[in-house]
C-alpha cells in the first residue's frame, strides 16, 4: 500500500473537491469512500437510508458476508491461514458464521467507521475492496457503531482527536506544530508528536504538506532512572471535514513501528527526537479549515525491566507503611480489593502484577514497590481506582465498598481520598 501514492491534484479537477470517486477506481479503491459531490448534510444518510430495517447482524449475513467471502475469504478463512482469520467460522462446519469472530476483531468496529482497519486495509497480498464491497461494508460498520452506541460506547482510544495545524509560511522559517499525546491517554503526558506543515500549492493554500515529522518522549518532572517507553505502531493521518474522516489513502506510515525510550534522541544532536519514518506525507485533498487527527493501530506503554529503576529506600518504607495495606485490604484473611482473587493475586497476575505480598506479614515488596512506582509516577492507579473517574478497570473504591477502612480505626471514609493522598506523598518520597 506504501507505494501507492496517488500521482493527481484535486485541484485540476476543478471544483470537484473531493469527489474521489470520478477518480480511478483502482488507485483509490478500498481507501476512500464514494465522497459527496458537493457538501450534503450529513443528516441526508439517516432519512434515506436503506438498510433501516435490518439488524446489524442480518446487514451482515445477508450483504456483507457474502460479499467478503468470495473475494477475502479465500486467505481470511482459516484460523492459520495466508492471511489473519478475521472470516473464520465460530461454529464448526457445515455452519458457515464468521459474525462473532469479525465483530471482535481489533480496530474493525469503532467510533469512525471510516477508519475502521477493515476497510482501511486497501491493496496487499490480497485485493483492495471494490467500491460496492467498501460501500457495503462501511453501511453495516456503521449500522453495528449505530446499535452499539445504544447500550455501549465502543471509543477509537487510539486516535489524536482532531486538531488545527500551523501552516509554516515558507521551508525557511519553519512552525513547528507540537501535538500532545496525553490527548490519548494521560499516562503519555508531556509526550508530543511534531512537525512541520506547509501547503503544497503556496499560491492557493491548497493542499498539505507534512514534514520533519518526530517523536518526543518526554516527561516532565520524570526521575533519573525512570523507564517510561511508549510503543507504537502504523499512524495514519486523517483528514476531517464537516466530521467526515478522509484517511491518507497512501497510508505512508504503514509498517512503521518502534519502541521509544524517555528522552531518546535519534535526529543529530541531542534533543531533536526520534523521526517517524519517512517523516513526510503529502494530503492533496487538504483545504483551509480541515483539522487534522492521527490514529494508531498500537500504541501503548511498554512494561519496565524490573531492577531498572528500584524504589529507594526511603520510598519503600513509605509504600510498606502506608500504600500496601490498601492493595491488600483484607477482610479477615481474605483480600478484598486488589489482590482479591481472579485481580492482582498470585494465580491470575492481571497485568503480571501480583499484589499479595500486601497480605503478607514482613513480605519483601521491593519488586511490588518498583512495578507500582512506575504505573504511580504516571498516575495510573488513582486514575483506575477512582470511583468518579471513567476509567475501565473494575475495581473502584467507593464510600459503600469501604474496604481500606477494614484494618483502621476510626474506618476511612471516604477511602479513595485517602488512598489518593498517600499515593501522592509517596510519589513526592525520594
Ligand atoms: C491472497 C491472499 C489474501 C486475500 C485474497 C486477501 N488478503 Fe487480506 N491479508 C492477507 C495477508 C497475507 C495479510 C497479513 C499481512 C498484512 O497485514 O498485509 C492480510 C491482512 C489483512 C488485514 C489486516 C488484518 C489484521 O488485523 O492484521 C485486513 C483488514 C485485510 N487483510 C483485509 C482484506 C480484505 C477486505 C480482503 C478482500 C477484499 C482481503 N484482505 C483479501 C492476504 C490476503
Amino acid at each position: 500500500m506504501k507505494s501507492v501514492r496517488p500521482a493527481f491534484s484535486l485541484a485540476a479537477l476543478g471544483g470537484g473537491g473531493l469527489a474521489l470517486a470520478t477518480l480511478s477506481a483502482g488507485l483509490l479503491a478500498g481507501c476512500l469512500p464514494d465522497a459527496p459531490k458537493a457538501p450534503t448534510p450529513p443528516k441526508m444518510e439517516e432519512t434515506i437510508s436503506i438498510e433501516g430495517t435490518l439488524s446489524a447482524r442480518q446487514m451482515f449475513d445477508t450483504q456483507v458476508k457474502p460479499l467478503l467471502q468470495s473475494t477475502c475469504g479465500a486467505c481470511h478463512s482459516l484460523e492459520v491461514g495466508v492471511g489473519p482469520g478475521f472470516l473464520r467460522s465460530a461454529t464448526p462446519a457445515p455452519d458457515y458464521d464468521p459474525y462473532p469472530i469479525i465483530t471482535t476483531w481489533n480496530n474493525f468496529i469503532v467510533t469512525e467507521p471510516e477508519l475502521s482497519a477493515l476497510v482501511t486495509k486497501g491493496q496487499h497480498e490480497g485485493p483492495a475492496m471494490t467500491m460496492s464491497q467498501y460501500d457495503t461494508t462501511l453501511a453495516w460498520l456503521k449500522k453495528e457503531k449505530r446499535e452499539r452506541d445504544s447500550f455501549t460506547v465502543t471509543p477509537f482510544s487510539l486516535q489524536l482527536p482532531p486538531f488545527g495545524i500551523t501552516m509554516s509560511p515558507s521551508k525557511t522559517s519553519p512552525i513547528y506544530n507540537k501535538i500532545p499525546l496525553d490527548r490519548i491517554d494521560p499516562a503519555f503526558v508531556g509526550a508530543y508528536i511534531q512537525f512541520v506543515a506547509l501547503p503544497l500549492n503556496s499560491t492557493t493554500g491548497t493542499g498539505l504538506e507534512i514534514s520533519d515529522l518526530r517523536f518526543f518522549n518526554r516527561k516532565p518532572g520524570a526521575s533519573a532512572n525512570e523507564q517510561r517507553s511508549i510503543f507504537f505502531k502504523n499512524p495514519l493521518f486523517v483528514l476531517w471535514r464537516a466530521g467526515v474522516p478522509y484517511p491518507d489513502p497512501a497510508q505512508s506510515f504503514f509498517g512503521f513501528e518502534r519502541t521509544i525510550k524517555l528522552n531518546q534522541d535519534d535526529v543529530g544532536s541531542p534533543g531533536n527526537g526520534v523521526l517517524i519514518i519517512p517523516g513526510i506525507v503529502v494530503l492533496d485533498q487538504y483545504r483551509t479549515g480541515y483539522s487534522l487527527s492521527i490514529v494508531f493501530d498500537k500504541i501503548e506503554l511498554v512494561k519496565p525491566v524490573l531492577g531498572g529503576d528500584p524504589c529507594t529506600a526511603g520510598q519503600l518504607t513509605y509504600f510498606t507503611n502506608n500504600v500496601a495495606r490498601y492493595l491488600g485490604a483484607k477482610t479477615g484473611m481474605t483480600a478484598a480489593s486488589c489482590a482479591q482473587a481472579t485481580c492482582h493475586d498470585t494465580t491470575s497476575k492481571v497485568a503480571e502484577i501480583d499484589m499479595s505480598p500486601t497480605l503478607m506479614t514482613g513480605a519483601n515488596l521491593g519488586p511490588l514497590c518498583e512495578q507500582l512506582k512506575f504505573y504511580n509516577n504516571l498516575g495510573v492507579i488513582t486514575k483506575n481506582t477512582d470511583p468518579n473517574g471513567g476509567a475501565s478497570h473494575p475495581f473502584k473504591w467507593t464510600t459503600a465498598n469501604n474496604r481500606c477502612g477494614v484494618l483502621s480505626s476510626p474506618p476511612e471514609n471516604p477511602c479513595f481520598d485517602n488512598f489518593k493522598t498517600k499515593l501522592d506523598t509517596w510519589k513526592a518520597t525520594q
